[in-house]
């Protein structure tokens, strides 16, 4: 999906605000034109001027103590056998990504770790920037719902400077990958909530958790990883940048992310706070439920952006079968899809102060993942009115009555060309127990 960037520069608040932190990469200056380049559907230019890069940035990867492993340009190669078109997993933004083998840190036995090799494209300062900026939050920045950066390499070859970064690799793709993408099975409900409630985990982490807050600034299913056992991890800190200082409400910021994800105000005014994060959880949330992208240009007009596609439907919760994704066959909770779209319409609130913080966006979604199927199902079917389950021996207590009574009438609206139970005409409602 697209990135984009409005505007070059940071401003000064920003720039200023910046300074006073110890962390995150010191620039002065603008920086070059920014080709940031979406994640698959437009290609990138072949390196071309990698020499373009800062050497005043080097020391500052240097002098950042971290536990990262600093790797040799051979060494990466040789891991994935020279930038082989078959070890490559995708291209990005930041540049392609590949498959590699490397042998285990100080292992005496023959152990290899299978690690993503992602090698920067030549794009002037703003690329470096962004590589820093990675290097700098993941160095830092430790939870089993983030990416591990095992590494990096910057060095000098006959094409230039090289930058790359080596994370940790994982199997299972990405959640665009298995919303979106062809040929993968259906992601089912249960794992769809799981992965809603770790990805919620690592951006409350980056929030609420860390000594400085970031703000990640790219939240998307593009950047939801998964692992062996499709356990979501955000990847893509190139766009992160440190939250404002205390005392200050937002941080001023050239506008960055993807069409489709960025909350309105950030798009209106580079004024950013945590709660542009939360927009965007919000936004795949609903990807989650309808299991259609923010942006799809291929639909019809009125459903190509899935936020105005869905609002009529998120504002009456008995309207949310709907929008749920057809794949899944009916195989959902009905409550618990209904307390999703809640909690995103609840992210997606105009007002930023009004939506989430992301802890409590995690203790709602404990509380939906946490509850057994059949708790969710016996509930959701309440709700539903879809099916009353008479006993065997054909009594009903009044509960079950009740049920069985807006089951008929339901059937009789219909009939009568009405579908809404719960604005019946008087002449139709009728006590029947
Ligand atoms: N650590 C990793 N393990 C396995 N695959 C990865 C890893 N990191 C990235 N990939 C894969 O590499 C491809 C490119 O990823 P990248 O993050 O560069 O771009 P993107 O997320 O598709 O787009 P964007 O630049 O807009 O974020 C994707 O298919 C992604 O799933
Ligand atoms: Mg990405």
């Amino acid at each position: 999906m697209k990135c984009f960037r409005f505007s070059q520069r940071e401003s000064k608040e920003d720039s200023s605000k910046r300074r006073k932190s110890t962390w995150w990469p010191s620039f002065s200056g603008s920086f070059g034109q920014d080709s940031r380049k979406s994640g698959s559907e437009i290609r990138s230019n072949p390196p071309s001027d990698m020499s373009a890069a800062s050497p005043s940035l080097l020391p500052a990867v240097c002098l950042q103590p971290n536990n990262l492993r600093i790797f040799n340009l051979s060494e990466l190669k040789a891991a994935t056998r020279n930038f082989n078109v078959g070890n490559f997993l995708g291209e990005g933004g930041f540049g392609c990504v590949y498959k590699g083998w490397l042998r285990k840190n100080n292992s005496e036995e023959d152990v290899t770790v299978e690690v993503a090799v992602k090698l920067l494209n030549a794009r002037g300062h703003q690329g470096h920037k962004e590589w820093l900026s990675e290097v700098k939050c993941l160095g830092l920045a430790n939870h089993p719902n983030l990416v591990k950066l095992v590494g990096y390499c910057v060095e000098d070859d006959d094409r230039g400077l090289q930058m790359l970064l080596v994370y940790e690799f994982m199997p299972n793709r990405s959640l665009e990958a298995h919303l979106f993408g062809k040929g993968l099975p259906v992601l089912h409900w249960q794992s769809r909530l799981e992965i809603a409630l770790g990805a919620a985990q690592g951006l409350a982490y980056l929030h609420e958790e860390l000594e400085f807050q970031i703000i990640y600034r790219d939240f998307k299913t593009s950047n939801i990883l998964l692992d062996k056992d499709f356990k979501p991890k955000l990847s893509d800190f190139g766009l992160a940048r440190q939250g404002p200082d205390a005392g200050a409400s937002h941080v001023t910021t050239a506008v960055v992310g993807t069409m489709g994800y960025a909350a309105p105000e950030y798009v209106q005014t580079g004024q950013l706070t945590s709660k542009s994060d939360v927009w965007s959880f919000g936004v795949v949330l609903l990807e989650l439920l309808t299991g259609r992208k923010a942006v799809n240009l291929n639909l019809p007009k009125n459903e190509q952006w899935l936020l105005d596609w869905v609002k009529p439907h998120l504002t009456d919760s008995r309207k949310i079968q709907k929008i749920l994704d057809p794949r899944l066959s009916g195989n959902y909770s009905l409550q618990a899809a209904q307390k999703v779209a809640s909690l995103a319409s609840h992210c997606l609130l105009k007002t930023a102060k009004s939506r989430p913080k992301m802890s409590d966006v995690v203790d709602k979604l404990k509380l939906v993942v946490g509850m057994p199927d059949c708790q969710l199902q016996a509930e959701s079917s309440e709700t539903l009115e879809t099916e009353v389950a008479v006993p065997k021996d054909g009594t009903l207590n009044p509960k079950q009555r009740y049920l069985m009574f807006k089951e008929e009438l339901k059937l009789k609206m219909r009939e009568d060309g009405h579908v809404d139970w719960r604005k019946p005409s008087k002449s139709t409602l009728v006590k029947t127990w």
